[in-house]
């Protein structure tokens, strides 16, 4: 396999390592593909000991990422945090359960778990089945359009209205609010810094008073009485409480966005898969997972090394950063045949890391599955094919990996 030439920035400036894939640019040229590659192909598990986020290990390959996932104790989400950006002096510090460590993680899952139950999400479904219907019959047949904004964006951020219960006409705040919470480029910034945290601020402000509005009302089926009512949440600060509905709105809103996305776009590149859909709706289940593992629209989280430990033969010292690249991890060719491609039918489909694996195994994920599950369907019952006109505009960030604009126009089939 041909390896990467080493590029050679301006003289004067720093030289580029062509396997840092942290680089933001990768992801919005769509170039990220070689890197990951090259570092497979190398076994898996490599050191930056340069990049703008300092030096970490990137694991790339399943098998050691799984590995990782499942032992928490010494790969923890709290020494660090949840991505290769470090927190800094200053930053707001809200508490989430994604970047903490048992026993308080546990505490804290099981109050928002009972929102994802399979019998929740049989009870949103009508609702979640009625609304993309709804978006789906507004569309322009013929004409071009934004599907990030008309489709992804307004399908996800209703159903996260719906969820917390916040004020309808108010609801692109939560895209608004997700959009600056997930960019974590934004760490490299002190201008941007600052007005992130003065966004966050206006969020936690907001959620604060909804929160206010429900404290000492009977219980409602949303996710803020609920944790207002749960027995964990008792012992939750305000910053706590805060953090952890941020995360909501942020681990459900870009992520089932792109993927929505993706659904367009991907299938776009595979017409023969598409075909392979259109005639057999009995294929969607399978193909909204093959389009989650395509996409993956978180490409990695992070771990922080609580002891001197040995992955692979490789020493990981106490306090080093891991990058879990799930974005290669869901390439990894000895696990998926022909893994650029999407294959409809793929057999393996629901084996991919794109939720996690282990104690912080995405816990909206069926949620997720059942609203991309559900535009497939309802596009399908429409004989609707998306068609996108040009190459769709991506986020130049490691973090969030998606769509920010993408025109397309729908036809019949
Ligand atoms: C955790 C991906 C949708 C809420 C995670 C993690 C990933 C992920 C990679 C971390 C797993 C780990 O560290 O092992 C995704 C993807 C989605 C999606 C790809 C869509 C396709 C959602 C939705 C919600 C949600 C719809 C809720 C409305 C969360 C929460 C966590 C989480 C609360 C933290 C779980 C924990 O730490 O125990 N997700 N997610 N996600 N996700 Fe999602």
């Amino acid at each position: 396999m041909a390896t990467l030439a080493t590029e050679t920035a301006a003289p004067g400036s720093m030289s580029i390592d062509p396997l840092d894939v942290s680089r933001p640019e990768l992801y919005r040229d769509d170039t990220w593909h070689a890197p990951f590659r090259e570092l497979r192909a190398r076994g898996g598990i490599h050191y930056h000991d340069n990049t703008a986020f300092g030096p970490f290990w990137s694991i790339t390959t399943y098998k050691p990422l799984v590995q990782v996932e499942s032992l928490p104790d010494i790969f923890s989400s709290e020494a660090g945090g949840i991505t290769i950006a470090d927190m800094a002096e200053g930053d707001i510090k809200m508490p989430m359960f994604i970047a903490m460590d048992r026993p308080k993680h546990t505490d804290q899952r099981r109050t928002v778990a009972p929102a994802f139950t399979p019998s929740e999400m049989v009870r949103m479904t009508d609702n979640i089945r009625m609304r993309t219907a709804e978006i789906l019959d507004s569309l322009p047949v013929g004409q071009e359009f934004d599907w990030v904004d008309r489709v992804s964006i307004e399908l996800t951020t209703q159903m996260l209205a719906l969820l917390f219960d916040f004020p309808w006409e108010e609801r692109r705040k939560l895209t608004y609010w997700s959009d600056w919470a997930g960019d974590i480029e934004i760490a490299k910034d002190p201008v941007r810094k600052e007005e992130r945290r003065q966004i966050l601020f206006e969020c936690a402000a907001y959620f604060g008073n909804l929160w206010q509005g429900k404290v000492g009302k009977e219980p409602t089926p949303d996710l803020i009485s609920m944790m207002i009512h749960s027995d964990a949440m008792n012992h939750m600060d305000q910053m706590e409480f805060l953090g952890n509905l941020i995360l909501l709105i942020v681990g459900g809103n870009d992520t089932t966005r792109n993927s929505m996305s993706a659904y367009a776009w991907g299938l776009n590149q595979f017409p023969e898969e598409r075909a392979k859909l259109e005639a057999n709706p009995g294929l969607i289940g399978n193909a909204t997972q093959e389009i989650i593992r395509w996409q993956t629209p978180l490409a990695h989280m992070r771990r922080t090394a609580t002891q001197d430990t040995e992955l692979d033969g490789h020493k990981i010292r106490e306090g080093d950063k891991l990058g879990l690249w799930y974005i290669s991890a869901n390439r990894d060719e000895s696990v998926f045949a022909d893994a650029d491609s999407i294959i409809v039918d793929r057999e393996n489909a629901r084996r991919h890391l794109a939720f996690g694996h282990g104690i912080h195994r995405c816990v909206g994920a069926r949620l997720a599955e059942l609203q991309i599950g559900v535009l497939m369907e309802e596009m399908a019952k429409r004989r609707l094919r998306v068609n996108v006109t040009g190459e769709p505009e991506r986020v130049a960030a490691c973090f969030v990996h998606g769509y920010k604009k993408m025109a397309v126009e729908l036809s019949h089939y």
